[in-house]
């Protein structure tokens, strides 16, 4: 298995931020909760001078290629990867580092471009793969997307692609799921697309969008229980930093991003002093867009743990990173 090339979103920006109160410090601790290709680890890691970065992935692929990349980059004293769900993360260290606090913490949230081109994963309908979508693939606990598809109720499955997706023909795709599983199971990925195309009105079947989109996107957030993680992990998060640190987030549809907002929001209503970095969520330039257009659903939202709190202009240090796009 080669690790597939993944871009890293909004990276100058996010070491910037993170790094910017750090200059006089003499230890500095970062985390990073998704650490994919390493992108946002290994920048923080070599344009910061001697700080540690404690990462998480649960993804096997990244860890395996990340092992190897923390050694052949001789950052084995300075990086710390370890294979979990970003949720256990403030747990871990509570019990390992209890005195640990960092002055920056990263999120970059979703799947890689490793799942979406890696074929055998079943993230894409651009490959016929059997439909897994696990992040966590060594898992067997985690039901797959087959399971999902096969196994919920009628119910169940118009939750998902309306909670989701936000699919507008919903009732359809399910009614035929039901119909067709009762023949024979659905088992791939290239099945479920062109299931979900059939569903589609004839104008519709063939526009810029591939109609399977926002179920696949739907299942993928069901299979790895990525709205209820991040809402659990954010107050844990929050918590461990230090004076002045940062917690960044950086999502990719509005589901994800409303969560960051309210958890954010409701930190700074607290007895612990926080302030927002930026009020409106930074997003990519246009530069990185033309680089990278997976990039341009991605916000990034920014929270500060302060000395004490402001009673007045608490987006003080809004726009000198980012902003101006
Ligand atoms: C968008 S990629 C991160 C890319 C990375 N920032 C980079 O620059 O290479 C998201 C990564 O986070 C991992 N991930 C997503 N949710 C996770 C969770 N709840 N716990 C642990 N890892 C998670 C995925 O497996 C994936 O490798």
């Amino acid at each position: 298995m080669t690790y597939k090339k993944h871009y890293s979103v909004l990276n100058k920006e996010v070491v910037d931020i993170l790094s910017e109160n750090c200059e006089q410090l003499e230890n500095i601790n970062f985390a990073d909760m998704t650490f994919g290709a390493g992108g946002h680890t290994f920048a923080l890691a070599t344009e910061v001078n001697k700080c540690r970065v404690y990462s998480v992935d649960q993804d096997p692929d990244a860890l395996k290629n990340g092992l190897k990349n923390i050694e052949e980059l001789n950052l084995k004293e300075y990086v710390f990867l370890n294979d979990m769900n970003f949720e256990e993360f403030p747990e871990f260290i509570k019990d390992k580092h209890p005195d640990l606090k960092f002055n920056g913490i990263i999120a970059d949230l979703g799947v890689s471009s490793h799942h979406f081109d890696e074929g055998e994963r079943g993230f894409s309908f651009r490959f016929d793969a059997p439909l897994d979508m696990r992040m966590d693939s060594d898992n067997d606990e985690v039901e797959t997307a087959a399971y999902i598809i096969n196994n919920y109720s009628k119910e169940d499955l118009e939750n998902i692609f309306f909670r989701y997706g936000e699919e507008k023909f919903t009732h359809r795709i399910v009614k035929s799921i039901l119909e067709k599983r009762e023949i024979a199971p659905i088992e791939t990925t290239k099945q479920l697309e062109q299931l979900i195309i059939d569903c589609y009105p004839k104008k519709l079947q063939f526009g810029k969008t591939n109609p399977a989109t926002k179920c696949f996107q739907a299942l993928r957030i069901k299979v790895n229980k990525e709205l209820d993680v991040l809402e659990r992990v954010i107050p844990g998060l929050i918590n461990l930093l230090d004076e002045n640190g940062r917690l960044a987030i950086i999502t990719f549809h509005s589901l994800e991003d409303r969560i960051v907002k309210n958890l954010f929001k409701d930190a700074l209503q607290g007895d612990i002093p926080y302030e927002l970095y930026n009020k409106k969520p930074i997003v990519p330039s246009h530069g990185e867009l033309e680089e990278n257009p997976r990039s341009r659903s991605a916000k990034l939202r920014v929270i500060c743990k302060i000395k004490e709190k402001k009673s007045k202009n608490k987006y003080a240090q809004f726009s000198k990173i980012g902003e101006n796009r």
